[in-house]
């Protein structure tokens, strides 16, 4: 059963080194699909140059909350453009992040936040959104969409907002922090996630899950999050290999 990565960053620097061997390797190690997502507008050009490059891979363009300083038109006006190629599935990653107290202001997080889902529910696109600490803004704002659909990447909200998403159509993201031993609201988060909602992603470099946490990660490791969200669903790691396989290629309209 093919894996389906619906979130890693290949362009990111910590694949200068071997870029070619790892990507080249995924379809050979059961990775068949995977969604590249940018955070500003030359690491969303990089994310298309690798999808145009590698069948397997496919690009989302976007500006992040802790890239987003000093955006402006020209920079909404390139991510328009980028989502005219072929490969591009998504608009991301987006959203709010108060973790970090030298990114931008809020206020222009939210406007840069609000900008980008205006232009996915022009094109028709789903968005990938980025919650870092910023959980009740996060749920404000897609609510004020309610045409939006898409993906809460790395969801770590409470199992009530994950509820809010999930009724109107939300995806939830699973990474490799659901292998640490503290964590304590993702169980409860995948118990009230039905599994067509479930996709799981590497956020490669980063998130590496146990038992290889300390070392970049890359797509391969993620049948240790397969293997626990299976355990916690109850099923079979084949069975959660081929839902979130299913539910990505909804998702991303890949059918
Ligand atoms: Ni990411």
């Amino acid at each position: 059963m093919p894996i389906f990565d619906t979130h890693a960053h290949y362009d990111s620097n910590g694949f200068n080194a071997d870029r070619v061997d790892v990507l080249s390797a995924l379809p050979a190690a059961g990775v068949e699909l995977v969604v590249d997502p940018g955070c500003d507008v030359p690491s969303s050009r990089a994310a298309v140059d690798l999808a145009e490059r590698y069948p397997h891979v496919y690009a989302a363009v976007g500006i992040h909350p802790e890239d987003c300083a000093g955006c402006a038109d020209e920079d909404f006006d390139a991510i328009r453009a980028l989502c005219g190629h072929e490969k591009v599935v998504a608009i991301g990653e987006i959203g709010l992040d108060y973790y970090w107290k030298e990114n931008p202001p809020r206020e222009f997080q939210e406007r840069v936040f609000r900008r980008q889902i205006e232009l996915a529910l022009e094109l028709d696109l789903p968005v990938i959104i980025h919650d870092r600490e910023a959980h009740g803004d996060s749920l404000r704002v897609v609510l004020d969409y309610p045409g939006l659909r898409g993906v809460f990447h790395c969801f770590s909200g409470s199992p009530e907002m994950a509820q809010e998403l999930l009724k109107r159509g939300w995806y939830l993201g699973f990474d490799g922090p659901i292998t640490y031993k503290n964590a304590k609201r993702a169980p409860e988060v995948a118990a009230v996630t039905p599994l067509d909602r479930m996709v799981v992603e590497t956020d490669a470099p980063y998130l590496t899950p146990v038992p290889y946490r300390g070392k970049r990660n890359d797509s391969r490791y993620l049948p240790y999050v397969l293997e626990k969200l299976a355990e916690w669903k109850d099923v079979t790691a084949e069975e959660m290999t081929r839902v979130t396989w299913e539910n990505g290629k909804r998702l991303f309209g890949l059918e």
